[in-house]
């Protein structure tokens, strides 16, 4: 027996350009995503969405220097622009072009079902304010922006963080959309969610997050390091008395980067009732020998911009020999052609098209009562005339069930609206042997 080659798992992601990496970040995602792109058998595509970074802040400066920030992060962090995909999305110009082309296939309501969308709305309803107030649209329509980045390079797997969960679940339903519209373009993409890195404590002991004002940055200078890590909340305890790992969010950061030998010593030291301010340093030397070598990458790094520049301008022509092409197609997949160019395949398209096909009987605002079959899209193929009576509309239903195709000529008549002859037939056939 052969066997085919294994073709690489393309694994992706993206992390927004709008603040300074910190630790939080390095632990939960920068880290293990580095790690990731090392092993055999992975193709890997890492980018900065700046796209994104527009929907979060208005400040020009903020997004250019998070831009640079985060690109020599990733880079001191080990990634090597030669053996992944490297780049800054809005190098991509067709990623906005494939953003529309999905904007058109996204139903309204998946996206008014979105966390991030609700969570305003919601805020806006307590206050009593109108729900969409401050709602830019670009909030509303980041995760299409994020099915855009995922479905273009047809990435399998995409590390994220819980809260991106739902993103990814939403660039699935609005793959699928398009395919069953357009035939087999988009892999469905599965998020990858690091279950054993706990997320880290910030410096109050609350959840290390920009939103609450208690990080430490990355590559925060020794000086700084040591005092922030000085700052970290403690309870009362006096050097001496034992100390209560649990809950400690000293103890949590220095296990995030502590060998487990290392936490066990730091655990006994807590219970033979280490001073807070001993803990804290030996927190310190710990995190700033794992950080340092990479701090003295980045400072290099960061005072060479042309450099990071020349980078991502090598990675996006990388990705743009993937892109290019596959936008190409995805736009002969919609239509978007050269007026002399043939239709690929259109005895391909139209099985997809009377795929899933539906009835559905409703009643107009003149009051009649019609019929209608609809392809997967929710285009009419065939609509009746309004009847007075619900009871016949549903009998022209029944029949058309029941008879498909060779109904057609007896109740034209009935018709109002017919889609094209083959394609109408197939949908019928396509009903009948769905609902046996
Ligand atoms: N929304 C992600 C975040 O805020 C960033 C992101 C943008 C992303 N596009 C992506 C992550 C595509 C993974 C894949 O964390």
């Amino acid at each position: 027996m052969t066997s085919a080659p294994v073709s690489p798992v393309r694994v992706l992601t993206g992390i927004t350009t709008s603040g300074t990496p910190h630790l939080g970040n390095y632990v939960g995602a920068i880290r293990p995503t580095v790690r990731a792109s090392r092993l055999p058998g992975v193709q890997s595509f890492y980018f900065l969405a700046d796209y994104h970074a527009l929907i979060k802040t208005g400040d020009p400066a903020r997004v250019q220097r998070s831009t640079r920030e985060i690109a020599a992060t990733w880079l001191a962090c080990g990634l090597d622009p030669e053996a992944v995909t490297f780049y800054r999305q809005s190098d991509i110009p067709e990623i906005p072009e494939l953003t529309w082309l999905l904007t058109c296939v996204t139903g309204k309501g998946l996206l008014n079902r979105a966390h991030a969308y609700k969570a305003a709305v919601d805020k806006n309803t307590a206050a009593g304010t109108e729900p969409d107030d401050g709602v830019t649209a670009g909030l509303f329509m980041y995760p299409v922006l994020m099915a855009a980045d995922i479905l273009m390079f047809n990435a399998h797997q995409v590390p994220v963080g819980r809260d991106q969960i739902q993103h990814i679940e939403m660039a699935r339903d609005i793959a699928s959309s398009f395919n069953h519209l357009y035939g087999e373009h988009f892999t469905l993409p599965a998020a990858v969610i690091e279950e054993h890195v706990a997320t880290l404590p910030g410096l109050d002991g609350r959840k290390m997050s920009k939103s609450y004002d208690n990080t430490i940055p990355l590559f925060a200078p020794r000086d700084q390091l040591r005092k922030l890590i000085l700052g970290i909340v403690t309870d009362s305890r006096a050097p001496g008395e034992p100390k209560d790992t649990a809950g400690s969010a000293l103890f949590q950061l220095f296990q995030a980067f502590a060998t487990a030998d290392e936490t066990a010593e730091l655990a006994q030291a807590y219970a033979d009732g280490i001073a807070w301010g001993e803990a804290k340093e030996r927190l310190f030397e710990r995190l700033d020998r794992e950080i340092a070598p990479l701090r003295a990458v980045y400072d290099e790094l960061i005072q060479d911009p042309a450099r990071l520049e020349r980078v991502l301008r090598t990675g996006a022509d990388k990705a743009r020999s993937i892109a290019t092409p596959f936008t190409a197609r995805l736009r002969h997949a919609v239509g978007l052609r050269a007026l002399d160019a043939a239709d690929a395949a259109p005895a391909a398209r139209d099985k997809v098209r009377a795929a899933a096909p539906q009835f559905k009987q409703y009643r107009e605002a003149d009051g009649r009562f019609r019929i209608k079959l609809v392809d997967a899209r929710g285009d009419a193929l065939l609509v009746s005339h309004g009847f007075d009576n619900p009871r016949e509309a549903a009998q022209l239903m029944a029949r058309l069930q029941r008879e498909g195709a060779a109904a057609l000529p007896a109740v034209a008549a009935h018709l109002a609206e017919s889609g094209d002859p083959g394609l109408v037939a197939e949908a019928l056939a396509h009903w009948s042997t769905t609902h046996p």
